[in-house]
């Protein structure tokens, strides 16, 4: 059966670009969001996020008539889940959203639908969303119950597009299928090979969810390492983006670069869902995940440092008159997202310790985020830089490059200037 409708729930980073990527090979798109605005947004043929090409694709996608936005689920072919997989305090997976979208769904299933979930989800998640669409839908049959013959197709399709290079990486890379069946799988290769000209491989659900979290652990430890190292190195008064230059000489070494922190919404979220389900095997990846929680700490009390060095060097000043100016709140470069960043994290922390002036540079948003709007300013690049006496780089910004500090303190957690 082919797929002449298709129905995005989460209209969001991954959504959004994904909906629009079906539309403009002509498919009709029903993108489902429970934010009104987002969908008004969308419907007027406009984005609500930054991305680049992704304007034009939904301009194009929603003024010829391939893609509507709307609040409520209607039926349609396949259903792509794409809704947060946040963690909770423990840092437990909240499959709240996604249990949310499949009561959404369920009423307007039908016989023959598929059903992908491509939010990053713990192990097992995939069999508990067909576990949720069962109760709801006692009249259909699912996978678990059915097999190869299920009424409704289930599969895992993670989503792995690196931010800013979306619209091309979704067509380009290769897509991990892991079917609750064979067919389930089958079906969902037929479903992105829509748009998808990267290898779509076949495995099973488990095995897709594992290989998300699998890649983002992969990168948190490695990341770690160089944030480890960069701690050290620091008491040791060596240069780390010198040190990691030389190793990486080496044919068989490839350190990553050091920063404030992990941030966004999947290396320092994924690692996670691993540790939550083997709490007693996972020591290596939750290490990382706390050596790189502890970063943005450590930058902090660097910034202490900075002050305090400050106004040695200028007795005549008090705390009250030294400007900090944070550069970069996205939680990583060229990018509008300040979810898990650990520069919004230092930025916070700054802003509650010091009692001068704090300026931030964001040249990727327009006002600040509701917690910091109150206790800092959003200036412009020289702005920042001519009237701060400390300079906190926390994002590698393209912008950011071309900053000659004058003088001033200056904390490159980057290695902008190294
Ligand atoms: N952003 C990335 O770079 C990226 C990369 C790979 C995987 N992922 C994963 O993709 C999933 C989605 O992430 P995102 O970055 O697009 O999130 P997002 O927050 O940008 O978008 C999620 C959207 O879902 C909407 N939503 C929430 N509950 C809903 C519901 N019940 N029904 C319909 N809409 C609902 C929200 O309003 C929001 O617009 C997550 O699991 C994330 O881990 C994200």
């Amino acid at each position: 059966m082919s797929f002449e409708t298709i129905s995005v729930i989460g209209l969001g980073y991954i959504g959004l670009p994904t909906a629009a990527a079906f539309a403009a090979r002509k498919k009709k798109v029903i993108g489902v969001d429970v934010n009104q605005q987002t969908v008004d947004i969308i419907n007027k043929g406009e984005i609500h996020i930054v991305e680049p090409e992704l304007d034009m694709v939904v301009h194009a996608a929603v003024t010829e008539g391939y893609l509507r936005a709307t609040t409520s689920p209607e039926p349609a072919d396949a259903f792509l889940v794409a809704v947060p997989t946040p963690f909770k305090e423990n840092h437990e997976p909240d499959l709240s959203y996604i249990q949310a979208a499949v009561d959404a769904i369920a009423p307007v299933l039908k016989q023959g639908d598929l059903v992908i979930l491509e939010s990053t989800s713990p192990v097992g998640a995939t069999e508990m969303m067909a576990e949720w669409l069962a109760s709801a839908r006692p009249d259909l049959t699912f996978p678990q119950d059915a097999g190869e013959n299920s009424d409704i197709s289930v599969a895992h399709c993670p989503e792995r597009v690196l931010p800013g290079h979306v619209m091309r990486e979704l067509v380009e890379n290769d897509r991990i299928v892991g079917g609750m069946t064979s067919s389930c799988a089958r079906r969902s290769v037929e479903l992105y090979r829509t748009f998808v000209e990267g290898e779509c491989i076949v495995t099973d659900a488990r095995t897709a969810e594992m290989c998300k979290l699998t890649e983002n652990a992969f990168r948190d430890v490695n990341i770690a390492f160089a944030n480890e190292l960069s701690v050290i190195c620091d008491k040791l008064d060596i240069n780390v983006w010198e040190l990691i230059g030389l190793a990486n000489r080496h044919p068989r070494v490839s350190i990553l670069q050091p920063g404030p922190g992990v941030g966004g919404h999947c290396i320092a979220v994924d690692p996670w869902f691993i540790v939550s389900r083997t709490p007693d095997l996972a020591k290596l990846i939750k290490t990382a995940r706390e050596v790189n929680d502890d970063k943005p700490e450590w930058v902090v009390e660097k910034v202490k440092l900075a002050i305090a060095k400050f106004l040695q060097v200028n007795p005549n000043k008090s705390v009250k008159d030294v400007t900090i100016a944070c550069f970069g709140l996205a939680f990583k470069a060229d990018i509008d997202d300040l979810r898990e960043s650990p520069a919004m994290e230092i930025t916070r922390k700054l802003c509650d310790y010091h009692a001068g002036e704090m300026l931030v540079v964001e040249p990727n948003v327009d006002s600040l985020p509701s917690d910091l709007s109150e206790i800092a300013s959003l200036v412009g690049l020289m702005e920042g830089v001519n009237q701060s006496d400390i300079l906190v780089f926390l994002v590698d910004h393209k912008e950011f490059k071309f900053i000659t500090p004058v003088g001033q303190e200056v904390i490159d957690t980057r290695g902008l200037f190294s």
